[in-house]
């Protein structure tokens, strides 16, 4: 089978971690790069968690690259309230020194692009895109598919009663993106709260990977006990939602989620900054320039999701389907 090439554009991040690591894993995606973007954490923060997620996966041969500092117009606004001190859950694992690049994250994206079919996989807020199409619009042009982790349709917000983080922080950023996609008629995959708020990740699915995988296990939980706080917290719920991996496992295979095509436009402005606003019923008249995801089989995605990670057989997961 031949590798899809891609690129983790990502803020890491708790849930962008997991996705780090079941990209890495996954024998349809070879991990060309990736970049880093302020987001969950500061940059370099991000890229630290990067570096130690790679460690501890041994796969430091990855390129890791810093990409914005800031949104291209707001005010920069964290989420370690939800990831961490360290955005890692406070798990606090071990700086890994070294391994920057000469190069920042749009200077590599403009210039892999150009040269080789790519596809990104956006897990942060889109400043780095935006800065890349502001930098070299035929190279945002060349990405072969834009799967982006954001935004939502008519599942409420996270950072207010209609916007997703991602889209929330840089709001100015994701609407240049879809607008210049809507320009020449591409498509960015919208993997949104709709579909991402029903992939929980339960304490037993969790003490079944350390059933099966002790290390892999013992990972998780360190990086996710705050999470789990986190959401009882404000969600009253127990679990943690794992965005970001969703993402992937779309990317991977493509009939875990189901959606419709759809005109969609980023408010940049007022009480409804960030809102992903679905021209659901074709009001505006505008051909589509995204696919929104609304579906998900939850239990595909972790067939999926817990094979890859621990390079097993999806058949034998044989308990999945009951602890679910
Ligand atoms: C998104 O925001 C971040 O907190 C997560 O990493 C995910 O990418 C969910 O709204
Ligand atoms: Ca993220």
């Amino acid at each position: 089978m031949e590798k899809r090439k891609v690129i983790i554009d990502c803020d890491p991040g708790i849930d962008d971690s997991l996705a780090i690591m079941l990209a890495l894993k996954a024998k349809e995606i070879e991990v060309i790069g990736i970049t880093i973007v302020c987001g969950n954490a500061p940059v370099e923060m991000g890229f630290g968690n990067a570096k130690k997620v790679l460690k501890q996966v041994g796969r430091l041969d990855i390129p890791v690259f810093v990409g914005e500092q800031k949104p291209i117009q707001r005010d920069y606004v964290n989420a370690l309230d939800t990831h961490g001190a360290d955005g890692l859950g406070e798990s606090f694992l071990p700086e890994v020194d070294g391994y920057e690049q000469e190069m920042g994250a749009v200077d590599f994206l403009a210039s892999v692009l150009k040269r080789e079919k790519v596809s990104i996989i956006a897990l942060g807020p889109m400043t780095n895109l935006a800065a890349l199409i502001k930098k070299d619009r035929d190279a945002f042009f060349d990405i072969e598919e834009l799967v982006s982790m954001g935004g939502t349709f008519k599942s409420h917000g996270n950072c207010s009663p209609v916007a997703e983080y991602n889209y929330w922080c840089d709001p100015d950023a994701a609407a240049l993106v879809y607008d210049t996609m809507y320009q020449r008629d591409r498509r960015i995959h919208m993997v949104g709260l709709d579909v991402t708020r029903k992939i929980v990740l339960t304490p037993t699915i969790l003490e079944y990977i350390c059933r099966l995988n002790p290390e892999m296990g013992d990972f998780i939980k360190k990086i996710t006990k705050f999470y789990f706080d986190f959401h009882w917290q404000w969600e009253h719920i127990i679990g943690c939602v794992i965005n970001d991996p969703l993402a992937v496992a779309y990317f991977m295979d493509r009939s875990i989620c189901e959606g419709f095509d759809s005109f969609v436009q980023i408010e940049t402005q007022g009480i409804s900054m960030g809102q992903s606003v679905v021209d659901a019923m074709n009001f505006y008249r505008k051909n589509p320039n995204a696919r929104v995801l609304t579906e998900v089989d939850s239990y595909r995605f972790f067939r999926l999701f817990i094979s890859g990670l621990l390079d097993m057989e999806p058949d034998e997961l044989d308990i999945l389907q009951d602890i679910l």
